[in-house]
């Protein structure tokens, strides 16, 4: 079977990290805005290192200015996800660049995006669920905001709570009150940890902001007992191993800790991170886990079902996830 048509969830994906670089060129187009700087002399997203590519994530992300263009990269997207098998995703969505933190601004970005995402499930089944995310390199203050947003919004629809951006700015625990707000609002959390920094971040997020799944967590590997903490305290993994390879957190696809992580009892999930930008997708992340570590069928199904079991939906959700990837 081509790995394309196999049925998949994806649990960690940003929704602008997402965009097709012809739409962004389109919409600076459209806007008369400069893109000097953000795309190779291919047309492909242009970086140098992790702290350049969140820099050229911003200025791409500058191009989308109102719900109606969240509304159309929600289209693109799902539309891109659904051609690779995926019937499920989960995406980050950051209130700093929906409406600047601003409660009623956000919820209009939001009511277009779930109109974009509803029509999606119609035509193709995709199904959709957002989850707010801090940029943690704009600081407590502003995730505040974005919890404020998160929390107003909760419900079916949005699901979670999750932080992105430079993990070497400041610590989890100046996060937490944000991280509190969400959580008491029952939105489940994840956090980007342990892609740059080393196990005593992937701690210090279990710990201080309650996470239950874990962006990346790849560099738990580091450390034996943390490794034996995340079984024991059933924490799940968002892997992103092509986005990992692209960056330069490993230098190749052997080398990745997915299996060693796997094999220790570790509930990993396979995701694309921004697939344009890492030149992936849900496909390509499939053959090189088959071709690198010989990940069969059977274990693509495992993996899948695992991941339904980990999203932050409803049972009522997930028990429709689960009939999809059976079908
Ligand atoms: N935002 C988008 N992609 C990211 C990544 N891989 N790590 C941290 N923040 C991100
Ligand atoms: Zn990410």
């Amino acid at each position: 079977m081509s790995f394309s048509k196999l049925k998949k969830v994806e649990l960690h994906l940003h929704l602008e990290g997402a965009a097709p670089p012809a739409f962004i060129r389109s919409l600076a187009k459209e806007k008369n805005m400069s893109i000097d700087g953000v795309f190779d002399e291919n047309g492909a997203y242009s970086y140098t290192d992790f702290w350049d590519f969140l820099k050229v994530y911003e200025a791409a992300t500058a191009c989308l200015k109102t719900p109606e263009d969240y509304a159309r990269l929600t289209s693109a997207v799902l539309e891109n996800c659904a051609e690779h098998g995926v019937v499920y995703a989960e995406t980050f969505l950051a209130p700093d660049f929906c409406g600047g933190g601003d409660v009623v601004a956000w919820r209009e970005y939001l009511h277009a995006m779930q109109e974009a995402a509803d029509k999606a499930e119609k035509d193709s089944g995709i199904i959709l669920r957002g989850i707010p995310t801090v940029v943690r390199h704009f600081g407590p203050d502003a995730a505040k905001k974005s919890a404020k947003c998160a929390v107003e919004t909760a419900g079916d629809w949005v699901v979670g709570f999750g932080m992105g951006g430079d993990e070497k700015f400041g610590t989890p625990s100046d996060f937490a009150y944000a991280f509190d707000m969400a959580r008491e609002a029952g939105l489940k959390i994840t956090s980007h940890a342990g892609e740059w920094s080393g196990p005593e971040e992937i701690r210090a997020t279990i710990q201080d902001l309650k996470a239950v799944r874990i962006g990346h967590g790849v560099r738990a590997i580091e450390d034996a007992a943390l490794v034996r903490e995340i079984v024991e305290k059933d924490i799940v993994l968002e892997v992103c191993p092509g986005s990992n390879v692209a960056l330069g957190v490993y230098a190749d696809w052997a080398s990745h800790p997915i299996q060693k992580l796997r094999d220790a009892g570790v509930k990993v999930t396979v995701s694309t991170d921004d697939p344009p930008f890492f030149h992936t997708t849900m496909t390509d992340e499939y053959e090189m886990l088959s071709r690198t570590f010989g990940w069969d069928d059977d274990t693509f199904r495992a993996l899948n079902i695992g991941a339904a079991e980990a999203a932050f939906c409803t049972d009522a959700t997930r028990a429709q996830i689960l009939k999809k990837l059976e079908a």
